[in-house]
C-alpha cells in the first residue's frame, strides 16, 4: 500500500476499506508527534490586538490532561495522525514564517518563510503522517485519516469561537493535492478587545474553554434512547455543519426502532420502520455494542463512483459535523462516541434504492447513560 498521500489511489483505497476483507496484525505506528526539523520555541503570550495562536492551539490540538491522551480531538484507535503546519503572518506573537506544531510539547519548530502573499493573522494546514493509522488498521485506514482530519479541523474551528474570535475561513473542498484541510484565522478586530467570560452572559453556542478540553469519546456501553427533541437538535448540527455534502438519519433504538431524519421544517420524521442497529454492528467492524447504542446518528453519501476530491471532501466534512454534533450531545445530556470503520454499509440499498450512491461515511453512537460516571460513583 502506498502511503504516500500525494500518491494514495483514494478511489482503490476507499472502495477497499468498505470490502469485507480484514486489516493484517498491527505493525508499527512509529512517533507519536512528526519529527519537525530544528529546535522548538514556545509560543510567547498575545500581545492585544494580535492573533492569540497560543491559547487556540491549547484548546484544539495540544496534548493537555496528562492522561497520555495525544490530542483533545478524538481519532481513530487513538492514534492521531493528523499533523498542523502554522503559515504564520503579519499580527501573530510569532514571526512570519512556516512552523510545525508539537502537540506534546505545545511547541513550534520552525521551517522556514512564509510564501510572498501570506495573508495576516495565521493559517493551520492539515495533513497526516499514514503510518500511524495503517499501523492498526490496515488498508481501512484512508477513509479514517480523512475523518480524523475533518474532526481536528472542527476543534480548531471551536477553539475559535470559544475565544470569541472571528470565524476562520474553513478550507475542507477535498481540491488541494498539498495539506488535505486548512482554517485561516484572522486578526482581532478591534485592537485589544477582551474575549467574554464563561459566565452566565456567554451566548449558549459558543463553547467554553473547559468544555473543549473535557470532552471524551464515552465509554461503551451507550445505552438509553435520547429524547426526540435531543434527537432533532443533534441531528439539526450535524445536517448544518455539513453544508450540503452529505445526507444524516439516525437509528434509534427501544420503544419504537427506525431510522430517523431532519424534515425540512426541522421536525424529526420516519425514514424507515424497523430495528437497523443490529445491522450497523455488523457493519461497523463487527462492534456488538452498537446493536444497544440508544441511538446511532449516520453520515451518508459519497457513492461508489466518487472521484478523489469528493471522496476528500465528504469525509472530512464529515469528521467535521460529527465532531460538532458530539459537543451538541454532550451539552444536551447525551454521551457519544463517533464510529468511523464502515463495511459494506450501503445504506442506501439496504433501504431498497438504487446501490452504490449512500454509503455511510460516518457515524456518531448516542446515549442517555454515562457509564464513566456510573462506574466511579
Ligand atoms: C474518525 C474516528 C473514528 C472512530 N471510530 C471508532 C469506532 O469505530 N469505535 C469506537 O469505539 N471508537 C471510535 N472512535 C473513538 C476513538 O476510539 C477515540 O477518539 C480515541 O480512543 C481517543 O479517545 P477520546 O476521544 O476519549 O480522546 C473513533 C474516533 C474517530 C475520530
Amino acid at each position: 500500500m502506498d502511503l504516500l498521500p500525494e500518491r494514495v489511489d483514494l478511489v482503490t483505497a476507499l472502495a477497499r476499506a468498505r470490502s469485507p476483507e480484514r486489516p493484517g496484525p498491527d505493525t508499527s505506528a512509529g512517533p507519536v508527534v512528526r519529527a519537525w526539523p530544528g529546535p522548538p520555541h514556545a509560543l510567547p503570550q498575545a500581545a492585544p490586538g494580535q492573533l492569540d495562536l497560543g491559547r487556540l492551539l491549547r484548546l484544539s490540538l495540544a496534548a493537555s490532561d496528562g492522561s497520555g491522551r495525544l490530542r483533545p480531538a478524538p481519532s481513530a484507535g487513538g492514534l492521531h495522525p493528523v499533523d498542523a503546519v502554522l503559515v504564520v503572518g503579519t499580527g501573530c506573537p510569532l514571526p512570519p514564517g512556516r512552523y510545525g506544531y508539537d502537540p506534546l510539547g505545545h511547541r513550534v519548530h520552525r521551517l522556514g518563510p512564509e510564501a510572498d502573499g501570506t495573508l495576516p493573522g495565521a493559517t493551520v494546514e492539515l495533513s497526516v503522517t499514514p503510518r500511524r493509522t495503517v499501523s492498526h488498521y490496515g488498508h481501512r485506514a484512508w477513509p479514517l485519516m480523512l475523518l480524523d482530519t475533518g474532526h481536528v479541523a472542527a476543534a480548531l474551528w471551536l477553539a475559535a469561537r470559544a475565544l470569541d474570535m472571528a470565524e476562520p475561513v474553513l478550507r475542507l473542498d477535498g481540491l488541494s493535492d498539498g495539506p488535505l484541510a486548512a482554517l485561516h484565522f484572522t486578526l482581532p478586530q478591534k485592537a485589544g478587545r477582551v474575549s467574554q467570560p464563561e459566565g452566565p452572559s456567554r451566548p449558549m453556542d459558543r463553547p467554553a474553554p473547559g468544555e473543549l478540553l473535557a470532552r471524551r469519546s464515552a465509554a461503551t456501553p451507550l445505552t438509553g434512547t435520547p429524547s426526540r427533541d435531543v434527537l432533532r437538535a443533534v441531528l439539526a448540527t450535524a445536517v448544518q455543519a455539513s453544508a450540503g455534502d452529505l445526507a444524516w438519519c439516525a437509528a434509534v433504538g427501544e420503544p419504537r426502532p427506525e431510522l430517523v431524519e431532519s424534515a425540512p421544517d426541522g421536525t424529526l420524521r420516519r425514514l424507515a420502520a424497523g430495528e437497523a442497529r443490529p445491522t450497523l454492528a455488523v457493519w461497523a467492524a463487527g462492534q456488538a455494542w452498537i446493536a444497544d447504542a440508544g441511538a446511532v446518528l449516520l453520515a451518508y453519501g459519497c457513492p461508489a463512483d466518487a472521484d478523489a476530491a469528493l471522496i476528500r471532501r465528504t469525509h472530512l466534512r464529515a469528521g467535521f459535523a460529527v465532531h460538532l454534533a458530539h459537543l451538541a450531545a454532550v451539552r444536551h445530556g447525551l454521551a457519544a462516541r463517533p464510529v468511523g470503520s464502515w463495511q459494506q454499509a450501503d445504506l442506501g440499498a439496504a433501504l431498497g434504492a438504487p446501490p452504490d450512491r449512500d454509503w455511510i461515511v460516518h457515524g456518531l453512537a448516542l446515549g442517555t447513560t454515562h457509564p464513566d460516571e456510573e462506574k466511579t460513583s
